[in-house]
């Protein structure tokens, strides 16, 4: 057996850092006994499900309104770190298997998601430094060659933006046919233009939390045409080059078992809505919708997935959070055939693969996310290019902590396909 004792872990420290929305989140820093020394942070969201890990904050209103992260900043100085330290990165399988032991809770209340999920992500992070190979290769292996079709948010609305539409996201994707560098080149060409098509229905260009337009609409529908219209103006075709996706983020306007359209002043039931989502699939390139229905509407989810499951993806993020159990559930049941993997949803490294693993056993496709508060870390993009999945979502082309994800892909795709 080769030796691995420099891969122990010799130190763990967090620190308070701030998100892409300005609050605080956690840095934590993995020293391994060989010299290796690397970083981690942790992103965190605006629309979460209810079944999420929990981000544990201090709720301490004279720090940061409440939001301060010093209490899972402790967990990890004075909890986790003496617990791993000695361990060897390289058993990212059994150091996670002590964080969710050392919590002991099925949601990670007692330590924190937060706090759990970055020791995760820098332990990993740390056994790639240390074995010398890039973290895709270090968490994929040799088989992990796909660089993901990236779905860019270009008009943000929900709890994203400060503007009218009831929906949270439309983007864009790029045919498959393309290379990564064309994709993306392409939709940062579309979004470029999208700015000029709004600026001249005299619609502000002001952005979201995840770098898409945040102007008001006339009606739900309407980005879906607009963006149409920046597609064919930008030189392309719809439904050939580029397609159109969705993430209603639906858990946020259902009330009382039903759904409020603030924006057409419409109080919907599910079958209404399916309506409304059918005629938007027959009339608009739409290839994926997420979160359509809410969470707790289970038997919406079961009409959409048998209805429109044919001819669309459909992606669980709320009703599955990145739970493997939930996974299984919502399976037998006839829920999605997609599933929204987001590390923080559930807050280690390993159950995460697990839950992925999971979705390429039963067929349904698995999408790597960012949150809608980002840091300017890069975890993302190498765990997709791991999992060898087929799309990645993380926002639109604009904004520093959405950016380093797809230029972190660039460099990806350059070190697999092109180096010479
Ligand atoms: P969130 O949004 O990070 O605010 O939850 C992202 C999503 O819903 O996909
Ligand atoms: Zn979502």
């Amino acid at each position: 057996m080769k030796n691995f004792n420099g891969s122990k872990i010799s130190q763990i420290y967090a620190r308070e850092i701030l998100d892409s929305r300005g609050n605080p989140t956690l840095e934590i820093r993995c020293y391994l006994e060989s010299g290796v020394e690397v970083s981690a942070s942790v992103p965190s969201g605006a629309s979460v499900g209810q079944y999420e890990a929990l981000e544990l904050r201090d709720n301490d209103s004279k720090r940061y309104l409440g939001k301060g992260v010093l209490k899972a900043i402790e967990n990890v100085n004075k909890i986790i770190a003496p617990a791993i330290i000695g361990e060897e990165a390289i058993n990212q399988k059994k150091i996670d298997q002590l964080l969710v032991e050392l919590d002991g809770t099925s949601n990670k209340s007692k330590l924190g998601a937060n706090a759990i999920l970055g020791v995760s992500m820098a332990v990993a992070r740390a056994a790639a430094e240390f074995l010398g190979i890039p973290l895709y290769r270090y968490l994929g292996g040799i088989i992990a060659n796909t660089i993901p079709t990236p779905m860019l948010n270009v008009i943000n609305g929900g709890v994203h933006a400060s503007n009218n539409l009831d929906l949270q996201e439309y983007m864009i994707v790029p045919s498959t046919s393309f290379s990564f560098s064309e994709q993306l080149r392409i939709s940062v060409e579309v979004y470029h233009t999208l700015k000029k098509v709004l600026a001249e229905k005299n619609k502000i260009t002001a952005i979201g939390d995840e770098g898409g337009y945040s102007a008001d609409f006339a009606s739900n529908e309407e980005p879906l045409a607009i963006i149409m219209e920046s597609i064919e103006r930008a030189g392309y075709e719809p439904g050939k080059d580029l397609f159109l996706a969705l993430d209603s983020a639906a858990s946020e306007f259902y009330h009382d078992g039903k759904y409020h359209l603030k924006l057409s002043d419409e109080l919907l039931d599910s079958e209404e809505l399916l309506r409304i989502y059918e005629d938007w699939i027959n009339n608009y390139p739409i290839i994926s919708i997420e979160d359509g229905f809410a969470e707790g509407d289970e038997l919406g989810w079961k009409i959409f997935t048998k209805e429109l499951g044919e001819k669309i993806q459909i992606v669980g993020d709320d009703i599955f959070v990145t739970n493997l159990a939930r996974l299984r559930r919502g399976y037998e049941q006839g829920i999605a055939n997609a599933v929204l993997i987001k590390l923080n949803q559930i807050g280690t490294v390993t159950e995460t693969l697990q839950c992925i693993k999971y979705a390429y056993e039963i067929g349904y496709k698995p999408i790597i996310s960012h949150r809608s508060g980002e840091t300017e870390d890069t975890f993302i993009s190498d765990l997709a290019v791991a999992a060898n999945v087929p799309y990645i979502k993380t926002g639109a082309p604009a904004r520093g902590e959405r950016v380093c994800k797809y230029n972190r892909l660039l460099f990806i795709e350059s070190e697999i396909h092109w180096r010479k």
